[in-house]
């Protein structure tokens, strides 16, 4: 049986789970991938308590795995873009195939690495850089080859799912919640990656630029977290049929392509409305397919590893084919088409929720309601709540039908103009999902 040598660097979370899993089900996975693959080089700075590397070469030094010769594939699971970034273009200039989960460096560096890993004829796979255990990557690129995909929305962050998942059934403070997914192992070693977007925008550029053979392009998506999320928002809209959601959302239009990271209403029916805890959830609309879903792991030791190895299977069945045959050749190959252009943030269409303090006084309802009738912006819902004892001010609700984003944002600000109303208007998009 040919042998595969692999290399792993990094053994945190992730790293442990791939050596572990690989030792666990080595005959299973050899047997499926149809040669024997062998861990026989860890690099890492330190050991990891639940995994007994005692009968593998382990060296401190990540490089020395891209300078084994005996190595076939070295899997980075270092994570960060500085080390991990010489270490894959290290291993690619040695001829080596690379497995990453390092979404941070493919969505900021990609364009270089699968440049350099053409010229060297070695793949470069990241299946686990999204989602985690979830094969979307290999659902875009494989299981929908033949369609063209009209948009996709994902719950792609689960430390941000697991925070609103929390304050949503349980009332319970932004914070204390983000402290306990910390404590989890949920979040990013910087979590404000995780609550500001930056972790979802990441992983969006990666899911674009397979669905829409665009480049990668982290600068150009709009990107807003959930920390500016109040609790009333999130019961206001439970109440209204909604559950607020931080997706991803990449949506084709005549205009070119939507890309943009927000907090979102979704409608209780909706499916990716009952993704919770730290789970993650992608729903793509294809032409030929339709609507399709796909939920699990999002992060974690296993789950994320369970990818990293399907790579690894990949790439060990066919190494000795070139790489033009191989179903996880990419990227680079991406330059040959034209590329769509990108929506500006301002053109973007989707409902909205608004939420503003009024002055209980007569006429002041009608006077915002107007400025969004000359917005040519039509009402789909508003409530307007009971004054609290001893407030001055009522919340006001709405719920807006579709409207660019500049028209929304005109009325906003006449709306915070209006003597009658008291601070600025919370806005929050709203996607129906249902076409
Ligand atoms: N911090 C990430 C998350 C881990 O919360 O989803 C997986 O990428």
């Amino acid at each position: 049986m040919r042998v595969v040598q692999i290399g792993i660097c990094g053994l945190g979370t992730v790293g442990s789970g791939v050596y572990e899993i690989l030792k666990r089900n080595g005959g299973l996975i050899s047997s499926r991938a149809n040669c024997a693959i062998e861990v026989t080089h860890v690099g890492a700075r330190r050991d990891h308590p639940n995994c007994d590397t005692q009968s593998t070469r382990v060296s401190r030094d990540v490089f020395d795995v891209a300078k084994d010769p005996d190595i076939d594939i070295v899997v980075e699971l270092i994570g960060g873009t500085s080390v991990a970034f010489d270490l894959v273009m290290m291993s690619i200039n040695n001829g080596k195939h690379v497995v990453t989960a390092n979404k941070a460096l493919i969505a900021e560096n990609g364009a270089e690495i699968f440049a350099a890993a053409a010229q060297r004829g070695v793949t470069v796979a990241y299946e686990a850089a999204v989602a985690g255990g979830i094969p979307i990557i290999k659902v875009l690129r494989e299981g929908l080859a033949g369609n063209q995909i009209n948009w996709l929305a994902g719950i792609i962050n689960g430390t941000s799912n697991f925070i609103l998942s929390e304050m949503a059934s349980k009332q319970r403070e932004f914070a204390d919640v983000l402290k306990e997914a910390q404590e989890k192992g949920y979040a990013e070693a910087d979590p404000t990656f995780d609550i500001e977007g930056v972790d979802a925008a990441h992983k969006l550029a990666i899911l674009a630029s397979i669905a829409f053979a665009m480049p990668l392009n982290i600068e150009d998506i709009y990107m807003e977290g959930i920390t500016q999320l109040q609790p009333c928002d999130v019961t206001y809209a439970a109440d209204l049929g909604y559950v607020i959601k931080h997706l991803g959302v990449a949506r084709q239009t005549t205009e070119g392509v939507e890309l943009r990271v927000h907090p979102t209403l979704v409608p209780v029916s909706c499916l990716l409305a009952g993704v919770n805890d730290v789970l993650n959830a992608v729903m793509i609309h294809s032409d030929a397919l339709g609507s399709s879903l796909f939920y699990g792991r999002g992060a974690g030791s296993e789950p994320t590893a369970s990818s990293v190895i399907a790579d690894i299977v990949d790439i060990s069945r066919v190494i000795d084919n070139p790489p033009s045959t191989w179903v996880s050749a990419l990227g680079c190959q991406l330059e040959a088409l034209d590329a769509p252009k990108m929506v500006p943030m301002e053109c973007v269409e989707t409902c909205f929720y608004l939420r503003f303090a009024m002055r209980d006084t007569p006429g002041a309802l009608s006077d915002a309601t107007k400025i969004l009738a000359e917005t040519s912006i039509s009402i789909e819902a508003i409530v307007q709540k009971e004054q609290p004892a001893g407030a001055d001010f009522v919340d006001v609700i709405v719920v807006t039908d579709r409207v660019r984003e500049a028209e929304c944002k005109q009325a906003v600000s006449q709306i915070e103009a209006l003597s009658t109303v008291h601070g600025s208007v919370v806005t929050i998009r709203l996607e129906r999902l249902d076409d």
